[in-house]
């Protein structure tokens, strides 16, 4: 007789019930989401306790310490020779140092709980980016691991939206890649067809050459059409530059950009 006793019901209730309240207290916990991680287990592992995994808990803890950095781009290594441990923090063009700092620390937190043993690794929250190797990654451009996510919602008059978003990021992408050696992010909105407002913000980790930065944004964009093509919104998240674009405003304080003239 195929049917669920209420013993059974119960206990499935309780699981999801558990399960709901373990996504709630996660969400509480964080104020800028977690999006996603890599753990690179190509370019070796460390073991617990090692110089390594001291050197690379030492430079975590102290990353963002430096309470004189005001432009979101933390940027240090520590130790010597083959234990010598490199991060990079970023965070997003418009999120204010307190708030850049407390996302950053929680990414450190738990980008080493998710992966516990890899010298390489990165993380993405909406706010802020996490990444660290034994490897030079100071002043390189790296286009992987990358990932993407769009909107639910479909434009309309595609054409005429991609011209205008086509547009918007090619501003965007000239502003941050001039940027200096501080922030390299551009942000702003255009007006498509259709009362379709599109904001727009992309960036680089400043560490890059202008060359570099715009090599590395040409790149995201032209991941657009696969990954959220006829959409409202998308990101190209990779680990060196990311763009993104919504229907409504995600980003704080814009800064002024020479955007195009709105098409009425
Ligand atoms: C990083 O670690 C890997 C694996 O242990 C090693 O093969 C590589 O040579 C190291 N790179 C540097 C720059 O030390
Ligand atoms: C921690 O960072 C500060 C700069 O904010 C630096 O002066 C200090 O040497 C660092 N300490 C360690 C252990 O790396
Ligand atoms: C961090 O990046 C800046 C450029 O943005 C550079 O001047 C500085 O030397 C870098 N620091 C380290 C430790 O590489």
């Amino acid at each position: 007789m195929a049917g669920v006793s209420s013993s059974q019901f119960s206990f499935v209730c309780c699981l999801l019930f558990l399960f709901l309240f373990m996504i709630i207290s996660e969400t509480r916990a964080q104020p800028s989401y977690f999006l996603n991680h890599f753990c690179d287990n190509d370019k070796g592992n460390f073991t617990a306790n090692s110089t390594y995994h001291a050197n690379l808990n030492t430079l975590l803890s102290n990353l963002t310490s430096n309470v004189e950095i005001d432009y979101g781009f933390y940027n240090s290594s520590y130790g010597q020779n083959s234990e010598k441990v490199n991060a990079i923090g970023l965070c997003r063009g418009d999120v204010k140092p307190g708030e850049c700092r407390h996302c950053l620390n929680m990414s450190t937190a738990l980008l080493t709980r998710l992966c516990p043993n890899q010298k390489e690794a990165i993380s993405y929250h909406d706010k802020c980016m996490l990444r660290y190797s034994n490897r030079t990654i100071f002043g390189v451009v790296e286009t992987w691991p990358s990932f993407y996510m769009w909107n639910a919602n479909n434009a309309t008059d595609v054409e005429q939206f991609n011209q205008v978003l086509g547009n918007l990021m090619r501003n965007l992408t000239s502003i941050a890649a001039s940027g200096d050696s501080r922030r390299k992010y551009a942000a702003a909105n255009a007006y498509a067809s259709n009362f379709q407002t599109i904001y727009g913000a992309v960036q680089c980790t400043p560490d890059l050459s202008d060359q570099d930065c715009n090599d590395c944004l040409v790149g995201a964009i032209s991941e657009i059409s696969s990954c959220c093509g006829g959409k409202r919104g998308g990101r190209v998240a990779r680990p060196s530059c990311n763009i993104r674009y919504e229907n409504y405003r995600f980003y704080g304080e814009p800064v002024t950009a020479d955007a195009p003239a709105p098409s009425l």
